[in-house]
């Protein structure tokens, strides 16, 4: 079945200069990029990503390592796989979510690690099932940044608005 999925390289991946190791690894999967972003992550946009976790006691670190608050890194690189399987094959070479628990050659276990604190910095988010795919994909881009219509869109009249142009 052809699904697409989100797939965060998180702060710790781009401090730590993996972005070409972990593209390559997902490579393997032969699924296609459709969309492809550098993202500087809101705390609202963190918070709303993993709105799941809130109760959790580890929620503020989490949402704060999204940001980049704790790699002096204030970015992550969004990027959205589409094709047969995705899900199943892009979670399979991450690996599970603990690194520890992780097989040692997926990408998690290559490179992971709990912070002192317990949290998990796993360099990678890869979306767990459909729906969470279609709400993160929905969250973090907006169609016009995907090269395939993967959920239906409408036209809105957009009132003028301020933006930054090549002065
Ligand atoms: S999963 O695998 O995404 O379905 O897991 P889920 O339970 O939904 O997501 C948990 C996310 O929180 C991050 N995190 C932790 N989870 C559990 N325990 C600890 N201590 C912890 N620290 C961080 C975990 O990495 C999941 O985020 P993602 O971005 O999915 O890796």
């Amino acid at each position: 079945m052809n699904q697409k999925v989100l797939i965060l390289i998180k702060p710790d991946g781009l401090k730590k200069s993996l972005t070409g190791n972990i593209l390559t690894r997902l490579s393997e999967t032969k699924l296609e990029i459709v969309a492809a972003k550098m993202v500087r992550v809101s705390h609202e946009l963190a918070a709303e990503h993993y709105k799941h976790l809130k109760d959790k006691p580890f929620f503020d670190e989490l949402v704060r390592y999204l940001q980049g608050e704790l790699h002096d890194r204030k970015k992550v690189m969004a990027l959205i796989y589409w094709g047969k399987d995705a899900i199943q094959k892009c979670r399979g070479l991450a690996g599970a979510t603990n690194p520890e628990e992780a097989d040692p050659t997926s990408i998690r276990g290559s490179y992971g690690r709990i912070t002192t604190k317990g949290l998990y910095e796993n360099v990678i988010h890869v979306s767990s099932n459909p729906e969470e795919a279609e709400r993160e994909i929905k969250l973090w881009f907006d169609p016009d940044e995907i090269i395939v219509d993967l959920y239906p869109a409408k036209e809105i009249e957009v009132p003028p608005a301020k933006k930054r142009v090549w002065a």
